[in-house]
């Protein structure tokens, strides 16, 4: 009911008469008022004004299922949203749950992670309430080869609601990695339970650095926040939300064909790495080239200085810029 509450609050322009909502929910004025009264006690602003009604004036910074839920748009992705105040990581949660017949679409998020896990077995730590963490359970039906590409698919969500909701400049750096200001503001962990053929599900985990006001050490040269880059403070939920809507479109594109052949283009508008030169790493070899960007595989295209053309593969290589991170 809370949910449904805040979301009239918050697509009515205007004032919402008590005499309405009563209507709408079936219940007394009394009822209202005290639901009213429990958002106020979340940190929720709410006017009442006599004889016109109630106006939502501030929303709390939280990531709460109701807070989510109230602002989600989605055709079936995140339905299901399941808010835990603290979890070792929102990829093991969802990998349990998933083993436990979750339903697809499942969205987990958590206000701290105490082992929250990045790419290549390295540990993400990100301060308390102030950052995304939140993993997407999914079971597509497409073959396990390209399950992975779905990582890039987040990326493209990531960035292009980061612009839409910052009106900054976010790019893509090859395969995952988020950047603004060329220092990484987001990353992505997908894992997969699956047999030679047939995929049992799929997790995509991303961790964003929304309000983070300062990065530790050595990490203040390659990190960055949004709250950095724009100088103020945004909505967690607005952002999750908008990240949600837009997978889920990139997603149902995706599944269609198991490629990128219809959303290549759109990554390479938006990856840092096309026209610039890159060093590649890959285990016992290094070598610098440049590149245009994906191919509908999501690999990346690069140039070598000899002039061979190769297309590398997320899983072994990490690819840099010349000079640093990008
Ligand atoms: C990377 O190394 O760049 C990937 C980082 C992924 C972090 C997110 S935070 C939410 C989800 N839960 C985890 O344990 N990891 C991912």
């Amino acid at each position: 009911m809370k949910t449904k509450l805040l979301r009239i609050l918050r697509e009515t322009k205007e004032y919402v008469s008590g005499q309405q909502l009563c209507e709408c929910f079936g219940v007394s004025r009394t009822a209202v008022w005290k639901m009213i009264g429990q958002l106020k006690e979340e940190g929720y602003e709410i006017e009442a004004v006599k004889n016109r009604g109630y106006r939502i004036v501030n929303t709390p910074d939280v990531m709460s299922s109701q807070e989510i839920l109230s602002r989600l748009h989605s055709e079936w992705m995140g339905h299901k949203c399941i808010h835990l105040t603290s979890i070792d990581s929102t990829n093991n949660y969802a990998r349990k749950i998933a083993e436990e017949g979750a339903l697809a679409g499942t969205l987990v998020v958590a206000d701290e992670q105490t082992a929250g896990k990045g790419r290549r077995g390295r540990s993400w730590e990100t301060p308390d309430h102030v950052n995304i963490m939140m993993t997407l359970l999914l079971r597509p039906r497409i073959h396990p080869g390209p399950a992975p590409r779905m990582t890039l698919l987040m990326a493209m969500a990531a960035a292009q609601s980061i612009r839409a909701e910052t009106g900054l400049e976010a790019f893509i750096k090859w395969p995952n990695d988020v950047v603004l200001n060329g220092k990484k503001v987001c990353g992505i962990l997908t894992e997969m339970s699956a047999e030679v053929d047939y995929i049992n599900y799929v997790v995509v985990g991303i961790g964003i650095n929304v309000n983070q006001e300062s990065f530790p050490g050595e990490l203040a040269r390659t990190a960055g926040s949004l709250y950095l880059a724009l100088g103020k403070k945004i909505s967690r939920a607005a952002l999750a939300v908008r990240i949600v809507e837009r997978f889920e479109k990139l997603y149902e594109t995706f599944v269609k064909t198991e490629d990128l052949r219809e959303l290549y283009e759109e990554y390479n508008g938006m990856c840092i790495n096309c026209g610039r030169q890159v060093q590649v790493r890959e285990p016992g070899n290094v070598y610098t080239g440049t590149t245009d960007g994906i191919n509908e595989k999501g690999e990346l295209i690069v140039r070598r200085e000899d002039g061979e053309t190769v297309c590398i593969y997320a899983g072994e290589v990490s690819v840099r810029g010349l000079y640093g991170y990008v």
